[in-house]
């Protein structure tokens, strides 16, 4: 059985999540489902960044031990992801002790190696993105811009990894393409950034006086782990890289290298792209050994700006400070679940930006999802039911509408599993909605509450019924890794539960056996409604 280990980028837990953290573990988790629907044996890692300067800076603010804070918001991160289905196998929460230990040793074995040295620094460095800042990070006017936040001088001691030692094999394997960065767009970036990984080492630790922090150095306890260096691990420590003896964690050889680390386009450069690689290679892994990386946008804030010129909406970032974040438990609350992870994968192209905009969610869900797949599995059980009793008979009858609704079905589920296997979500929701809006149109061209009226019309009424309950099965099946819990409601309606096959090989026309007895419909997707006044 071929294996997928996916993984996403570990959310620092100094705050609480938003709908960029929530979309970015709905697709990675929408994948996961659909790969083991394709028969792969899945491992899907995600996790939290619990070290690092932001933790202990929010914890000062707050008034609160940056281990309470830790773990106080990592469990808000952990309760988000059961609400929305969020499944993983692993989870990663980089204190924990057996990451630590996988830390040291890699530190220990550098070390050994020669790929560490230490070395006194005086320079600027940028307090919000935890980095030493050189000449070549000022912008035009000679500034330090805004995006680094805090800058201060200082001068300290400090470990360093080799990492321009190996800038030319990583120029190499990102333009041949073993390691691989997709979508393909986003290669360009890492291929500029590699100039300069060629001109400088990467500092790895802080002193203890300034963050204590991290985890500890091996062969030096005055200083921790650059945060950076420490979380990047976390995708082969809790993969059993290096464990224990007696450790439950996973057969690191079972699951390296990862199919699938699903990250956001601000940590591509330089931390996955240009250290991760590096790291890796130093601490021994081949060429054939690197991860593939999976960069999605951004969820912007739409806005109108009422003191600018420009017409329409402006995009703006969500933060803490503008105070425009949206919360994705508040919204699940709102919309439900369903609605939440359907307009999160559905409304942004895997790698583009997208801004969030309530009133599409809305119109999405409703025209989508209450009205044609909602309104298609209702009509279907609710005929079936009134006209057949609730069996469903195989009667030989075909005509070209009912061969048109089977070449449909082909052609969707093609167009879906193509645009799935490119990481294309929303075009692989579209493919199924193609589907959900031709039976719609079947129904409306053929319609059983008409054609049943005439008894000699009761064998093509009967394959009209069939072709509908057969096309909602395998459209729950397909929908399952987007909405497990409506998909399920369906083929439960359908009782279909236990004939639906586990496997897309296994998907074929033919599903629901003749004499298959169909359940009570009941509203899978209930339209949203507002109050006129909001
Ligand atoms: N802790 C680091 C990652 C370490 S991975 C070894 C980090 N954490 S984060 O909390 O700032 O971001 C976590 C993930 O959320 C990143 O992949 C980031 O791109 C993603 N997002 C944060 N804001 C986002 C949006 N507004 N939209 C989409 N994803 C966004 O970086």
């Amino acid at each position: 059985m071929p294996k997928f280990f996916i993984t996403t980028a570990i959310d620092y837990p100094n705050g609480i999540p938003h709908i960029g953290h929530a979309y970015e573990k709905v697709l990675a988790d929408v994948i996961a489902r659909y790969r083991r629907l394709c028969g792969d044996e899945v491992f899907f890692l995600t996790g939290v960044d619990q070290h690092g300067q932001k933790m202990l800076q929010t914890a000062e603010q707050e008034g609160v031990n940056v281990a309470t804070l830790a773990r106080r918001n990592t469990r808000k991160f952990l309760a988000l992801w059961e609400k929305l289905g969020v499944n993983f196998d692993g989870w990663a929460e980089t204190t924990d002790q057996d990451h630590k230990v996988c830390v040291q040793k890699i530190l220990t074995s550098l070390h050994q190696e020669g790929q560490l040295y230490k070395k006194a620094y005086k320079g600027f460095y940028s307090v919000r993105q935890e980095q030493y800042l050189t000449e070549k990070d000022r912008n035009e006017n000679g500034e330090f811009g805004a995006e680094w936040g805090k800058v201060i001088e200082l001068e300290e001691e400090n470990w360093y990894f080799k990492l321009s030692e190996h800038a030319d094999w990583l120029g190499k394997m990102v333009r041949s393409g073993k390691f691989a960065v997709l979508p393909e767009f986003r290669r360009s970036e890492v291929l500029n950034a590699i100039d300069r990984a060629g001109e400088t080492d990467l500092c790895i630790s802080r002193p203890k006086e300034r963050l204590h922090w991290g985890i500890e150095f091996p062969f030096d306890p005055d200083f921790v782990t650059y945060v950076w260096f420490d979380a990047l691990i976390n995708y082969i420590s809790f993969a059993g890289y290096l464990k224990e003896p007696g450790s439950d964690l996973p057969e690191f050889s079972q699951l390296w290298p990862a199919n699938a680390h699903v990250i956001g386009k601000d940590i591509l450069v330089p931390a996955h792209s240009i250290y991760w690689p590096c790291m890796l290679r130093a601490m021994g892994f081949s060429d054939e050994e690197m991860p593939t990386l999976l960069v999605h946008g951004w969820w912007n804030i739409k806005r109108t700006d009422e003191n600018s010129d420009q017409e329409g909406d402006i995009e703006e970032k969500m933060s803490k400070s503008l105070g425009n974040v949206v919360d994705p438990d508040q919204l699940a609350e709102r919309f439900g679940v369903d609605a939440v992870r359907y307009y999160l994968v559905r409304d942004i192209v895997t790698g583009k930006d997208s801004a969030f905009d309530m009133a599409r969610l809305i119109t999405l869900f409703n025209a989508e999802l209450a009205n044609d797949l909602g309104n298609l599995l209702n009509r279907s059980l609710n005929m079936t039911k009134r006209f057949l009793g609730g069996e469903l008979v195989i009667s030989g009858y075909d005509d070209e509408a009912c061969s048109g609704v089977r070449e449909s079905l082909s052609s969707s589920t093609d167009a879906f599993l193509s645009a799935m296997n490119n990481y294309d979500l929303p075009d692989a929701l579209k493919a199924l909605n193609a589907h959900v809006v031709h039976c719609n149109q079947f129904i409306e061209r053929n319609p059983p509450f008409e054609l049943r009226k005439d008894e000699a019309q009761a064998d093509r009424v009967a394959a009209i019924l069939f072709h509908l309950c057969e096309s909602c099965a395998h459209l729950a099946v397909l929908l399952s890794p987007f909405l497990p819990s409506a998909a399920e409601k369906i083929l439960h309606q359908l009782r279909a539960k236990e004939i639906a096959p586990s496997t897309i090989d296994s998907l074929q026309w033919g599903l629901l056996p003749p004499g298959h007895l169909t359940g009570k419909p009941k509203p899978v997707f209930p339209r949203i409604l507002l109050d006129e006044d909001e």
